[in-house]
């Protein structure tokens, strides 16, 4: 499965196994979104295939659902699962608090509804999502398309009234067209460098009209599992 990797590649695959050895047989687990996530998911299909393991899994994006179900993974949805023991998924960066940011695939609103519904979340990332504060990583904001540019000057209005650093925002592109996402709405990307208050600043963005949901996840996240480039995993 692995073959001749490269150093981020190996640090996401030994992070991705040893998060697949967290689970067991019988348990419902939310699958993340990206390419950690995808080491994970190829790490359980092989777990179901060879070892006979027995899980239900609940994907975070329709890219995770198709390579969940191409590995042979049992996939259902949350309404059908309800409730899931661990989710398990990638970030964009975590600090010493655990709190993160996420959503650079373009998932964040899935990944933190499955999150949150479940026991457990366990994060797996390679070294360089470690970081003091949060903030260098784009803020990624889900937006409804309908009056997406209103709601953009509020988000930007909002950041001045929260002296934020940086305060330019970015429609995500997919070329040359705007990038949707799974539930068909856009993305806007906010360039802070550094949020000083986190839990606040995603409270208020949540609270403008047509913004969806943030990426910033606060208190959620359980724990990381981090992989290096020479093998090595840490788990905070
Ligand atoms: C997708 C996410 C991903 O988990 C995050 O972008 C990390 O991705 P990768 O593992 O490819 O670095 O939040 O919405």
């Amino acid at each position: 499965m692995t073959g001749e990797l490269s150093p981020i590649d190996k640090a996401k695959f030994v992070a991705a196994k040893r998060a697949a050895e967290m689970v067991e047989d019988g348990m419902r687990v939310g699958l993340g979104t990206g390419s950690t996530a995808a080491w994970l998911v190829r790490c359980l299909g092989e777990m179901v295939q060879k070892d006979g393991l027995k899980i239900t899994a609940v994907p975070t994006s329709s890219r995770t659902a198709a390579l969940a179900r191409d590995v042979g993974i049992n996939v259902v949805s949350l309404d059908e699962a309800k409730w899931l023991d661990m989710t398990i998924d990638g970030a964009d960066e975590f600090d010493a608090d655990l709190n993160l940011i996420k959503g650079g695939g373009g998932a964040h609103l899935q990944e933190k509804i499955v999150a949150t519904a479940s026991d457990q979340m366990v994060v797996i990332a390679d070294a360089s999502k470690s970081v003091e504060t949060l903030g260098a990583f784009p803020l990624p904001v889900e937006v409804l398309r309908f009056g997406w540019q209103s709601s953009q000057a509020l988000i930007e209005e909002t950041l001045v009234s929260m002296d934020v650093m940086g305060r330019s925002t970015t429609l995500r592109m997919n070329g040359e067209a705007p990038f949707v996402t799974d539930e068909g709405n856009y993305i806007l990307d906010l360039h802070l460098n550094r949020i000083g208050n986190a839990r606040q600043l995603a409270l208020v963005l949540n609270q403008i009209p047509g913004v969806i949901e943030n990426g910033l996840f606060i208190d959620i996240c359980d724990t990381v599992v981090i992989g290096y480039g020479d093998g090595r995993v840490e788990v905070r």
